[in-house]
């Protein structure tokens, strides 16, 4: 079992497949964005046993991200391997975050490979809104991808990262729509991660206000349900769904932290808000066995810090960790 110095138990990863993303939403990316040379990704077969070995050495969640994790070519192949750790209970859950572009061609293949739920980023339900905020995407694909996946039993959570002036008006209904389709809504604080082209103190809205003012519209009801993510959870009386708040800036929620994340290179992360990191590469490539491998894992776990120290302030112009979301998945 892997523990850290703040005795919290590490069970689950967010492995980030690729940096790369057929979207570049005005929170998470430039619209110019350099990505890594495909040389330095791991290879499908060494995320794959990067993969088996965190499973071995008890990691219980394993969460796909990107970038976009089903850009990446064959990625479906690593989730049909890694699903084998499902099979034989070593796994307790094995899971993707996607913009829902490429959901309607891999729903069914999802299933097949034994993922029962998907979290899919969609932060409006207007289509000249989900092209402004998303630059590149395609609102009806998105759509046909999250009906596909709710068709092929798949359970959704729709991810909205509440953005002030530009969907703020819309959670309301956004509510409605995830409580009509029987589908978990979670909202989230922007982070201060990676330049991007606008400025992030016009995009900040604290969830504390997003949730007083539903609630004069709606009767939210705390419940104890947790997934092993940050979110905390209330019930919808009048639609009866869920509502998550994730709330790193106004509700830090480190003290229970409970993950680690790996990036496409082999990075291992030990926290989304700092520098700080190991590499797995070098021991992946270094030997066939996993010793290597184990100790820098235990290394960089030793090394987890209580937490981060966002703020997003008028006078800090810099982000608090340079890289951007893309890169370590979230
Ligand atoms: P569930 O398994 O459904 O609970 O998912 P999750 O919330 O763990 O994952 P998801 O990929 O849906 O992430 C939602 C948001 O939570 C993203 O914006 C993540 O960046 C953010 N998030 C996840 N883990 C952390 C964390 O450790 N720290 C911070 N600050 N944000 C996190
Ligand atoms: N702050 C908060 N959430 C972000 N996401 C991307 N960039 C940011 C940011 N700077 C969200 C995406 C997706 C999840 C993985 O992270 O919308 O739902
Ligand atoms: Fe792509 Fe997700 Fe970033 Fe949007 S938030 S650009 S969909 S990685």
């Amino acid at each position: 079992m892997l523990i850290d110095p703040f005795a919290r138990k590490i069970s689950y990863v967010r492995v980030s497949v690729t940096d790369r993303c057929d979207f570049r939403c005005v929170y998470c990316m430039a619209e110019n964005m350099t990505f890594l040379p495909k040389a330095e990704l791991l290879t499908l077969e060494e995320l794959d046993r990067l993969c088996s070995t965190l499973v071995e050495m008890g990691v219980r969640k394993l969460r796909l991200t990107g970038g976009e994790p089903l850009v990446r070519r064959d990625v479906m192949w690593l989730i049909r391997q890694v699903g084998r750790h499902l099979r034989t209970g070593a796994l307790d859950e094995l899971t993707v975050t996607t913009n829902g572009s490429q959901l309607a061609k891999h729903a069914e293949g999802l299933v097949e490979a034994g993922v029962r739920r998907v979290n899919v980023s969609l932060d409006t339900l207007d289509p000249d809104r989900f092209q402004a905020i998303t630059r590149w995407g395609r609102f009806a694909q998105v759509m046909g991808g999250i009906e596909a996946a709710k068709a092929a039993g798949l359970a959704v959570k729709i991810n909205a990262v509440a953005l002030k002036g530009v969907n703020e008006d819309e959670i309301d209904r956004m509510v409605e729509w995830c409580g009509e389709r029987g589908f978990d809504l979670t909202l989230i604080e922007t982070m201060p991660l990676g330049d991007i082209d606008g400025d992030r103190t016009d995009q900040y809205l604290p969830l504390s206000l997003v949730r007083a003012r539903l609630e004069r519209r709606w009767t939210l009801e705390d419940l104890d349900y947790r997934t092993g993510g940050p979110a905390r959870y209330v019930r919808v009386a009048e639609t009866g769904g869920r509502l998550g708040f994730i709330t790193p800036m106004t509700h830090n929620f480190c003290e229970s932290c409970n993950r680690v994340r790996v990036t496409c290179t082999g990075t291992m992360y030990m926290c989304l808000g700092q520098e700080d990191a190991v590499d797995l590469r070098t021991p992946l490539r270094s030997s066939e066995g996993n010793q290597a491998l184990e100790q820098a894992i235990r290394d960089g776990i030793a090394r987890k810090p209580k937490g981060h120290d966002f703020i997003i302030d008028r006078r800090r112009k810099a982000p608090a960790v340079a890289r951007h979301m893309s890169v370590t998945g979230g």
